[in-house]
């Protein structure tokens, strides 16, 4: 794959030299939560320089950037993480500081259907990096995993950061084996790394084949809403910033070596979430329609939190039906996004906008 740069004029050339400011490689910054995080450290550590180095696959999509892709402290580089040499080349161009991994194929679903590519790019991808980062020496690696590793749990219980693993479909057996990889990085080789399992993420540019932008965007075209089951399963959810505003902390304060649990305690049956988002749509024609279940569809997950509001002070900001809320004004105001992304213009988008600036960096 040609390792596509843009940005990189300015990025070495500002003038500034600070030794508190850090070069941060993220990976899969095209993506939902990644394009958030970007944006979030961007404001939060004006001095820091994001590299965002990602494949674009379906789910990668440089609209989610546009609002800092002038920035001069940013840059994206396409690449795939399960390619030594892109990452060898990333690695060698950048010399990261910090490493955050959110680079998955990230939907269940699909995983079911094509379980290769998960392995991949979760399993493969991620050994791929942490070789390269222990032979740069960076300061640390940072790993986007998941609460589906623990596996289905009944009514009543929670996961700690020791529970047992216990996946049940590929996505998920993906993400814990890249979790085991994690821990031999520090356990064999000293790497410092930290692992962060999150329940449910939504949010602003979320790619519309999860529960939530599914649910908004059929409400608002007036399509029936596909509810897997009998809608009895249970997620627990957290918007997007207050995953970012977690992962900051563990990445800067996280004890090496350590795993943190974030969540909410905000569960809701699927049916019941469907129901209170279609009410949010008073116009809107669209219906409930139960659907053929997800094969292993996961009952319920949920996490316990006690580990990072203790050791690094985080707690979720925002209140759920407001982060609703305001995720679906985004959503309402940005039908365009979606479009763009059904009808695969963003790729088009892509090349049109940055064709011209492109470098190759290989
Ligand atoms: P996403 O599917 O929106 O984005 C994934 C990004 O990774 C895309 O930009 C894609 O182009 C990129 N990518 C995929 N394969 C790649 C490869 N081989 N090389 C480089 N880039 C590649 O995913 P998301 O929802 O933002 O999730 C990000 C991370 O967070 C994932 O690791 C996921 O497992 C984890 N996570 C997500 C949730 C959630 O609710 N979305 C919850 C817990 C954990
Ligand atoms: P999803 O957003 O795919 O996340 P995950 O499976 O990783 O938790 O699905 C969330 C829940 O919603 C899950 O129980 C499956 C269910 N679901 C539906 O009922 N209908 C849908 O159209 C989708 C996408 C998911």
């Amino acid at each position: 794959m040609a390792n596509y740069v843009t940005g990189l004029f300015n990025f070495f050339d500002d003038g500034e030299s600070n030794t508190s400011s850090k070069i941060v490689l993220v990976t899969g910054g095209a993506g939902f939560i990644g394009s958030n995080f970007i944006r979030f450290l961007l404001k939060k550590y004006p001095d820091y320089k994001i590299i965002n180095f990602d494949k674009l696959t379906y789910a990668g999509n440089l609209n989610n950037l546009v609002t800092i892709e002038e920035n001069p402290h940013y840059v994206f580089v396409r690449g795939d993480v399960a390619n030594v040499k892109d990452v060898k080349n990333v690695f060698e161009e950048f010399n990261p500081h910090f490493v955050v991994h959110f680079a998955a194929e990230s939907h269940v679903d699909r995983s079911i259907l094509n379980p290769d590519i998960f392995l991949q790019t979760n399993i493969l991808g991620t050994q791929n990096l942490l070789n390269h980062a222990r032979e740069h020496q960076i300061e640390k690696f940072v790993q986007i995993s998941t609460d589906e590793v623990y596996g289905s749990i009944g009514k009543g219980e929670s996961c700690h950061e020791e529970s047992p693993l216990c996946p049940n479909n590929p996505y998920a057996a993906s993400k814990a084996s890249a979790d085991f990889l994690i821990r031999v990085a520090h356990q064999t080789y000293g790497q410092r790394v930290n692992i962060v399992r999150s329940c449910n993420n939504y949010g602003t540019y979320q790619f519309p084949e999860k529960l939530i932008p599914v649910m908004i965007y059929n409400s608002l075209i007036n399509e029936e809403l596909p509810v897997y089951g009998d809608g009895r399963n249970i997620r627990e959810w957290i918007h997007v910033e207050d995953n970012c505003r977690a992962i900051d902390l563990v990445l800067h304060n996280g004890r090496s070596g350590e795993i943190y649990n974030v969540g909410t305690g905000e569960e809701w049956e699927n049916v019941k979430l469907a129901e209170f988002l279609l009410k949010q749509f008073p116009e809107s024609k669209s219906h409930i329609q139960f659907v053929l279940d997800r094969q292993g569809h996961d009952f319920r997950y949920s996490v316990k939190t006690d580990k990072i509001k203790k050791e690094l002070g985080w707690k979720p900001q925002i209140d759920f039906k407001e982060g609703i809320e305001q995720t679906i004004l985004w959503y309402k105001s940005h039908l365009d996004w979606i479009e763009q992304i059904n009808s695969g213009e963003y790729m088009q988008y892509f090349k049109e906008t940055y064709e011209s600036r492109l470098t190759e960096s290989n």
